[in-house]
């Protein structure tokens, strides 16, 4: 199959794309990203993807290397000449190249970088029994909103996580749960309410996040948008993360903790099915 990279206008080998190494991305990780997945060669919820990357350029001061419009037309080229019938897309923009220096540079070009890869779903086993998470400080910083390429705390507390043999790493801000590592986190309470940070300067706003509160809305469950604490989260009925990659996951363990009876629990499996009819019915991907 052959892989395929877009490198600022060109559509490269994988192995022969490269930026410069003065590109700022590299030198002060002065760039955002986004991860969309493809189901038969199209995008999942690729519109707010895309919204969500000019958002953190905006946030950034860094001008949209392309209009979103022309970005779709590069990503379905891209996904074509990838030949992939599923798979993901990293979508990443830079300040650009200039010599090092702090502060901006002026009449630089944003750097656009593309590339795809294969699926990466969840494993059977971990959706039938849940995952097990860590906690760890989160010793990020203070704008977790924009999907920024310096993901250094991330990679170490995702790291820490492996180490114990977890799936994630939740991560805590004094007694409150923010997210995890690499997705969003959610509790259910016994008293049934679904329960996940809410949208502040320090989490990322998921993109699935968004489309698993909008079905847990419409299938009748009570959605509280607030911080939830470790000690509520390991006495909680059910507890699950959600990211692009992950979809929704059980979580079944904090820690020592064994969450609810310890196995998937009912909303979070219902939650599961609704989110894999939305992939389904957007792009036609049965699981
Ligand atoms: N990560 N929080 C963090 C810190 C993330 O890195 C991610 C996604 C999410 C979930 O966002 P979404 O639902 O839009 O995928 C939350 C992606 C998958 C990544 O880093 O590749």
């Amino acid at each position: 199959m052959p892989h395929i990279a877009y490198v600022n206008g060109r559509y490269v080998h994988h192995m022969e794309a490269s930026v410069h190494i003065e590109d700022r991305g590299y030198q002060f990780a002065d760039g955002i990203y986004e991860y969309i997945a493809f189901y038969n060669r199209s995008m999942l919820d690729g519109a707010p993807h895309l919204k969500r990357l000019e958002r953190s350029l905006k946030a950034l001061s860094i001008p949209m290397p392309m209009s979103i419009q022309a970005m779709n037309v590069v990503i379905s080229e891209l996904i074509e000449r990838n030949g992939r019938e599923h798979g993901g897309i990293y979508v990443q923009v830079t300040r650009g190249v200039a010599r090092r220096d702090h502060l901006f540079p002026k009449n630089t070009a944003p750097a656009l970088v593309m590339t795809v890869c294969a699926p990466k779903f969840p494993k059977p086993v971990e959706i039938k029994h849940g995952v097990c998470v860590i906690t760890t400080p989160d010793i990020r910083w203070g704008r977790c909103d924009i999907k920024s390429v310096a993901l250094l705390a991330n990679v170490l507390a995702k790291q820490e996580a492996s180490s114990h043999k977890a799936r994630e790493a939740w991560l805590m801000d004094g007694n409150d749960v923010t997210e995890g590592a690499v997705s969003n986190a959610y509790i259910f309470t016994k008293k049934d309410v679904l329960v996940t940070h809410p949208l502040t300067e320090g989490i990322l706003g998921g993109i699935t996040r968004d489309v698993v509160i909008t079905l847990a809305k419409k299938a009748g469950i009570a959605v509280e948008e607030r911080a939830f604490t470790l000690v509520e989260a390991r006495s909680a009925a059910e507890a699950f993360l959600t990211s692009t990659s992950a979809n929704v996951l059980p979580v079944v363990k904090i820690d020592d903790h064994v969450v609810g009876e310890g196995t998937p629990g009912k909303h979070t499996r219902k939650l599961l099915e609704l989110y894999i009819d939305h992939i389904y019915k957007q792009t036609g991907f049965k699981f």
